[in-house]
C-alpha cells in the first residue's frame, strides 16, 4: 500500500468506528423535566417499540369545547421516541363550526394534511401579510416557524386533518388563550393591545381557565 492507501484506509475506519459511536436515537425519558435541548435520553436497555408506537392519533378527540375543535399532539411528551429527532404529528379534529385559534408553534415548521372534510387555514408573515386557503382532502399546506395562523372547519361535516413538526417539541401558544385565559391584569391587556375594557372583561370572562 502506499501512503494514499494507507491514509485513506484510517480516514474510512475512523470515519466508521465515530458514525457507530452516534447514538441511533435518544428515547425521552420523561421522568426528568425537558430542557430547551429537549429531553434527556432513556437508557437504551430500556427502551422498548413502545417508544416508537402510538395509536392514540387513531381515535377523533372530544371536539365538546369551546372552540369545537380539538389537537391531539404526539409530541417528545406523548410519542418519546421522536426526541431528538427533530420530528412530531399531531391531530386535528374539527367539529362543524370548530376553530383551531390564532396560534403559534415557537419552535417548529408545521405540514398540515386534511384528510376529510374543508379546512380553511391561513398564517401571517412577520411582514403582516395574510395567506389563506381552503384545503379540501388530500391538500397540504405549510405554516413556517413561528408565525400566527389558524385553521377553521369550512364544511359542514367534521373536519380531520394531521400536522407534521420540524420539531420533537414545537409547542403550541394560543393568543388568546396567553391574553384572556391567564391572570394577566386586565389593565395591562387593555394597554398593550389597544382593546377597550368591555371587551377585555368579556375575553376573559369566556376564556378563564380554558388556557
Ligand atoms: C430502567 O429500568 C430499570 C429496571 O426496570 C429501572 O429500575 C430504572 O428506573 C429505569 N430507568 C429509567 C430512566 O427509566
Ligand atoms: C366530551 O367532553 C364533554 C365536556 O367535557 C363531556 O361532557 C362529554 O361527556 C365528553 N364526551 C365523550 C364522548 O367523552
Ligand atoms: C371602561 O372604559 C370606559 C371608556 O373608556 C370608561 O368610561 C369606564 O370607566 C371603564 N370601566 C372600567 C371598569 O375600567
Amino acid at each position: 500500500m502506499n501512503m494514499f492507501h494507507i491514509l485513506l484506509t484510517i480516514f474510512v475506519l475512523v470515519t466508521y468506528s465515530a458514525h457507530a459511536a452516534v447514538q441511533d436515537f435518544c428515547v425521552a425519558d420523561l421522568k426528568v423535566p425537558e430542557s430547551p435541548a429537549g429531553y434527556s435520553c432513556k437508557p437504551p436497555t430500556n427502551v422498548t417499540v413502545d417508544d416508537f408506537v402510538s395509536s392514540s392519533l387513531n381515535f377523533a378527540a372530544n371536539t365538546s369545547n369551546i372552540i369545537n375543535a380539538a389537537v391531539t399532539p404526539a409530541f417528545a411528551a406523548q410519542l418519546p421516541g421522536v426526541n431528538g429527532l427533530g420530528i412530531s404529528i399531531a391531530r386535528l379534529d374539527l367539529a362543524p363550526g370548530g376553530v383551531i385559534p390564532m396560534h403559534t408553534h415557537p419552535a417548529g415548521s408545521e405540514l398540515l394534511l386534511v384528510t376529510q372534510g374543508v379546512i380553511k387555514a391561513g398564517f401571517i408573515s412577520s411582514a403582516n401579510k395574510v395567506y389563506i386557503k381552503t384545503l379540501k382532502k388530500g391538500d397540504i399546506m405549510v405554516f413556517p416557524q413561528g408565525l400566527l395562523h389558524f385553521q377553521l372547519n369550512a364544511g359542514g361535516v367534521p373536519a380531520v386533518a394531521f400536522a407534521s413538526f420540524s420539531s420533537a417539541s414545537p409547542g403550541l401558544q394560543i393568543t388568546d388563550f396567553a391574553l384572556f385565559a391567564n391572570d394577566f391584569p386586565s389593565s395591562l391587556v387593555e394597554k398593550t393591545t389597544f382593546l377597550d375594557n368591555a371587551t377585555v372583561r368579556k375575553l376573559k370572562a369566556v376564556l378563564r381557565g380554558t388556557g
